[in-house]
């Protein structure tokens, strides 16, 4: 598999099978990505919550790439109404999908979405395991540490966050990465707003040589 990390959440993965998925494609008034919305081309739109910073640009880029949005029932029967295509799914479901499987699991953290000056509440928010048959994938969206990460792992990459403040800090994020087992953890969630300002290095350099990676923002890695 190969991934890609445009700053706070939002993560590009290419699988095996050359299917494209974007998770948590908050581009417009995201500063840490040069990606523009109409030059993304996936197949699959994962949301891990329905919060505005994860939520961010799913109905164009899936208006526009006729992309499978897959998220939380409440959540993704939100753009079914809205004309879009959805798998709707609810956590410890497992689906297969032509590219692998995804697994959606739990997360600690709230779910509403704002939407036309209303908070729409969005059912639970989740993280996911996307698996390509090589590789295992976890993204935790939003979360607090919780003893029951270690059910989740083994995998090959983590993205986990460390912004504190509404999410897990470095501390929390360390003991994430123990739980969790993964081969290789990504910090992400911090330094898209000043309330969740971190420096990745500070959570890198307490993990194991080469445990820790801070990819450079849209840049393209292979899994190996
Ligand atoms: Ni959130
Ligand atoms: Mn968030």
């Amino acid at each position: 598999m190969k991934y890609s990390w445009h700053g706070h959440s939002v993560v590009q993965l290419e699988t095996l099978s050359g299917h494209k998925i974007i998770i948590d494609p908050f581009i417009t008034g995201n500063p840490n990505t040069t990606l523009k919305v109409e030059d993304i081309n996936v197949d699959y739109i994962i949301l891990t919550h329905g919060h505005n910073d994860h939520v961010g640009d799913t109905f164009d880029i899936a208006s526009k790439c006729d992309a499978t949005i897959i998220a939380m029932v409440e959540l993704a029967d939100f753009f079914e109404n809205q004309g879009l295509k959805t798998h709707p799914m609810n956590l410890g479901g497992k689906v297969h999908f032509p590219f692998g499987s995804i697994k959606m699991v739990p997360a600690l953290h709230s779910s509403t979405y704002y939407y036309q000056g209303e908070t729409l509440p969005m059912g639970l928010a989740s993280g996911v395991i996307i698996d390509d048959g090589v590789h295992k994938v976890y993204h935790a969206g939003d979360t607090a540490l919780f003893s029951d990460m270690k059910l989740i792992g083994p995998v090959d990459l983590a993205f986990l966050p460390i912004g504190d403040n509404y999410t897990m800090g470095i501390d929390d994020a360390l003991k994430a990465v123990e739980l969790v087992a993964c081969k290789w953890a990504v910090p992400v969630h911090y330094n898209t707003f000043p309330i969740i300002k971190q420096n990745p290095y500070d959570f890198v350099n307490r993990l194991d040589d080469g445990n820790g990676i801070v990819p450079d923002f849209d840049k393209q890695y292979n899994i190996n």
